[in-house]
């Protein structure tokens, strides 16, 4: 358990094992540069200010800091520093600060009252983000050492309250990404449907959402073909959540819904060895959504968001569904499984349709849909694809200002006949080309009129070499950007 706090101390005074502080290039000292006599350090140091530079200066008697040792950490031209730069300089930093224990940090204080709040909250989420670690499986913690303590000093002259409001904020999505990353970085073996169902259940419980487990006959009395067709080979049943967040009396709400396949094979149509490795992380769309549910009730806007989260297993097996199967999906429609591997969009199929049956203002899904959208954005970006170009323009704004980039993809109309089926309604595949465009196309089948946008996570889900806020595993994206979407909604 990490504390956050917000504080306008002086960065001399703070009593953290470790303070860091921003060199600009130059090199010109940072705010905490001078209050900490450490201009001469610098200097001696002979840092640029460049980024990626960095000095550590622990404490001598003399010295007129109250913390352990200060880290003094370029970070380029002055005038070129973003909030998401600073960020993942913090990020980066973290690895430091962990064996410190606690830490504070003056940085947001390089930006200006106006941006205060986001500064505040970026730092202290760049801090707690990159203190992640998944060891619960190991014997001998990897490292022992984490975070107990982050400050954040802010300008003496800034409002306060706003301002802490921002840390706690940090402290919140910080625990919710954290927690999705956990879903996603357990084994399959140990996180089928129904244990995410419970998992959803205990978090509901704890900040107060209503929560409704469909189970197994529940779904066949529901006519949710497409989750029980996926989930036909596997021994472990399938469940649909949903969750309530009651924030604005009888508004129209927010859906939100993701994809939680608990471990993808590819049935009938299986994969290989190397295809199937990090094929847990395939409820990584479910687990980003139950991690923003978890945020945004404990935030507690002034909103309304449901949520229904299908979760399958997709596994071969003598009872799995086969290569031209015809399934019928919530609401009536019907779909020819000419690839079981194309699974995600059976189950969304399903989620949508009941998303949409509960008349939201707007439904928002996301998914590690296809392999084609990571070689078209690599592991760095969300691909979005909308029916509405006010929602996904929101999204995308949503997402740089959290650092989860999001870029639109074309949802092309000359492609929709590529899922025709000649037997059903349409079919789960399309042409070899444009496979993350054809997907997006089977969903907008069971969206209506309802505005809505895809995010395809399959690229920024899941980090084989870590990036600066994540160990390798799970990021739990895209928690922040969908956190931050809501909240703009309810304050706009
Ligand atoms: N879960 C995969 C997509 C995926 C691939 C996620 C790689 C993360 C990394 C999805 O269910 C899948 O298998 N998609 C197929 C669709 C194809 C059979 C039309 C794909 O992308 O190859
Ligand atoms: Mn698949
Ligand atoms: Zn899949």
């Amino acid at each position: 358990m990490t504390t956050y706090a917000y504080s306008s101390e002086s960065p001399a005074d703070v009593k953290a094992g470790l303070l860091i502080v921003p060199v600009f290039q130059g090199p010109k000292p940072g705010p905490g540069v001078r209050e900490t006599g450490l201009a001469k350090a610098y200097a001696d140091a002979k840092l640029t200010g460049k980024k990626g530079e960095s000095v550590l200066v622990t404490r001598r008697d003399r010295d007129r800091f109250a913390a352990g040792a200060v880290l003094l950490v370029g970070v380029g031209p002055r005038d070129e520093v973003t909030i998401e730069g600073m960020r993942r300089a913090l990020g980066r930093a973290a690895g430091t600060a962990r064996r410190f224990g606690s830490v504070a940090t003056t940085f947001p204080q390089a930006f200006g009252a106006r941006k205060g709040a986001d500064a505040v909250q970026a730092a202290a989420e760049g801090l707690g983000l990159a203190d992640y670690r998944f060891d619960r499986y190991r014997t001998k913690r990897e490292d022992a050492n984490g975070l107990k303590r982050v400050v954040i000093l802010g300008n003496p002259k800034w409002e306060a309250k706003g301002l802490s409001a921002a840390v706690r904020r940090a402290s919140i999505v910080v625990d919710a990404v954290c927690w999705a990353r956990d879903l996603v970085n357990t084994p399959a073996g140990d996180m089928p449907p129904a244990e995410i169902a419970r998992e959803a259940q205990r978090m509901a419980r704890s900040v107060g959402l209503t929560c409704k487990v469909w189970n197994e006959s529940q779904l066949e009395k529901g006519g949710f073909g497409g989750i029980l067709g996926v989930g036909k080979g596997s021994v472990n049943p399938p469940r649909l959540i949903e969750l309530t967040y009651t924030g604005a009396g009888n508004a129209t709400p927010i859906a939100l819904t993701g994809k939680g396949i608990a471990f993808d094979s590819g049935g009938l149509s299986i994969k290989d060895a190397k295809g199937m490795e990090t094929m847990k992380d395939d409820m990584g769309g479910a687990a980003s959504i139950l991690g923003t549910m978890k945020a945004i009730a404990r935030l507690k806007p002034k909103i309304n968001v449901i949520a229904a989260i299908p979760c399958s297993e997709n596994m071969p097996s003598g009872s799995a569904q086969k290569p031209g199967d015809v399934i019928t999906h919530r609401g009536g429609k019907t779909s020819e499984v000419l690839n079981t591997d194309a699974e995600g969009r059976l189950v969304l199929a399903d989620a949508l349709a009941l998303g949409q049956q509960r008349e939201p203002q707007l439904i928002v899904d996301t998914a590690t849909l296809t392999g084609a959208c990571v070689v078209a954005l690599g592991t760095g970006i969300t691909g979005a694809f909308s029916n509405d170009d006010g929602l996904v323009r929101d999204l995308i704004a949503a997402g740089d200002a959290t650092g989860e980039p999001i870029w639109q993809m074309p949802l092309h109309r000359e492609y929709r006949p590529l899922i025709d089926s000649s037997v059903a309604d349409i079919k789960n595949i399309g042409d070899r080309w444009g496979g993350a465009i054809t997907a997006a196309w089977f969903l907008a089948e069971f969206v209506g009129d309802t505005p809505w946008c895809h995010l395809d996570i399959a690229g920024p889900a899941f980090n084989d070499r870590g990036t600066d806020l994540s160990p390798r595993g799970a990021t739990g994206t895209p928690v922040r950007a969908l956190v931050r979407f809501v909240l703009d909604r309810a304050a706009a």
